[in-house]
């Protein structure tokens, strides 16, 4: 007979039976536990107010009826590392594992619940259980061409960038555009792209801002009043505005007059590129790389960037430069969209009563580009810096002159 610590289970059986359907002798029986101890153990029980010892047996069955089964003992838990650490990548059966680990099937279940809801790479169908490999989607596989660093330090490309100097006008500020070229050369910046509107030209609404006159007049003022710097060569196109109305209204073209004069003067370093718009291509090993500049037309939009934007989306692709330099709207940004990098080119004028009657903003300045050009001609690396200059006269006096002369 056993003499172990009792169980729950076997209390629970005397409660359950005892007085009730067996004797004390039949329950020492069941339990395979001697009468004396059941007997104590009844007398312990009656003492703790759980069963009554004078109870009436209601009716007395045989032992057999009434057999005691000694509950399951409950599996200790599984260590779920202890099963990761057994899985392979071919399904192995949970009942194997448990076999392997002296465990049972349910512990092993619990510890791939756990394995599962922690994100382990395992899969398991209720009878086996694998551990198995992420599939990534394309977009998480590594390019098959790995990046060659050597396509990001080719040929350097310098040049500064000046636009909208409105010369001739009362707003204009020959200080900024010879404080640029003073910088540019300090820089050792050899050329300059200037995206037009150098002369203000001349139309019925802006006679009284002009100090020169006529379309010969303006242009030999800008052959000989537009900076000259010793190794700088400005290359420059017209706007179809300001200079570009002599174009439209009288057929001269106007960026050639210019150019003429200059030569006239003895400078070389002025040099018309075309109306509008021109393509600047510097050729690659394996390709070109183009610098489109442009004098575009419109108002500007109350968002800088609009109207660049608008510009870049109405390329088709395989017309897209590399980079766009923008002039026209007196605006200075830099912004990389469409795969183009765009400067819009800012002024060198103060901002003007048109301008301020519309609300529009002069951002007074220039820029220096640097960048490097890939052996396809594509452009990976560009730095654009913004040289600027406030606008000053024209609210200190330029009202109160303008109204003393009307
Ligand atoms: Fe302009």
């Amino acid at each position: 007979m056993k003499a172990s610590p009792w169980k729950e289970s076997e209390v629970q059986f005397i409660c359950d039976h005892f007085n009730v359907d067996l004797t004390a002798s039949q329950i020492a029986a069941q339990l395979k536990r001697s009468y004396d101890a059941v007997s104590c153990k009844i007398k312990q029980l009656a003492a703790d107010g759980k069963i009554t010892r004078s109870q009436k047996i209601v009716q007395i069955r045989p032992t057999a009826t009434v057999p005691y089964i000694p509950p399951k003992e409950e599996a200790p838990p599984v260590s779920p590392q202890k099963v990761w650490r057994l899985l392979t990548h071919s399904p192995q059966t949970i009942y194997s594992i448990a076999d392997q680990l002296d465990s049972s099937p349910r512990a092993i279940r619990e510890a791939i619940a756990t394995l599962e809801a922690e994100q382990y790479l395992i899969e398991s169908d209720g009878q086996t259980v694998r551990k198995y490999e992420p599939e990534g989607g394309t977009s998480s596989h590594f390019p098959h061409n790995p990046i060659d660093l050597d396509e990001y330090d080719g040929k350097l490309i310098r040049f500064g960038v000046i636009s909208d100097n409105h010369m001739c006008s009362r707003y204009a500020r020959p200080d900024v555009d010879n404080a640029l070229y003073d910088i540019f050369a300090a820089e050792g910046i050899t050329t300059v792209y200037n995206t037009g509107n150098w002369i203000d030209g001349e139309a019925r609404f802006n006679k009284s801002d002009l100090n020169v006159h006529g379309a010969g007049n303006q242009c030999r003022y800008f052959a000989k009043n537009y900076p000259a710097r010793e190794g700088i060569t400005t290359y420059f196109i017209a706007g179809d505005d300001h200079e570009g109305w002599y174009t439209q209204r009288e057929g001269i073209d106007i960026g050639k007059l210019a150019e003429s004069y200059a030569r006239e003067e003895g400078r070389e370093d002025l040099i018309y590129l075309g109306y509008m718009e021109h393509d600047v291509v510097i050729p690659a090993d394996n390709g070109q790389t183009v610098i489109r500049l442009m004098h575009p037309g419109g108002g500007s939009a109350y968002a800088v960037s609009y109207t660049a934007q608008q510009i870049a989306n109405s390329l088709t692709g395989g017309t897209k430069p590399n980079v766009l330099i923008l002039g026209h709207y007196h605006k200075a940004e830099y912004l990389y969209y469409r795969g183009i990098h765009m400067v819009q080119a800012g002024c060198t004028m103060d901002q003007s009563p048109f301008m301020r009657k519309k609300r529009l903003a002069a951002h007074i300045g220039g820029w220096i580009i640097e960048m490097r050009q890939s052996s396809d001609g594509s452009v990976r690396r560009f730095k654009a810096e913004w040289i600027s200059f406030f606008d000053g006269a024209f609210h200190e006096n330029e009202w109160a002159y303008k109204m003393e002369n009307n």
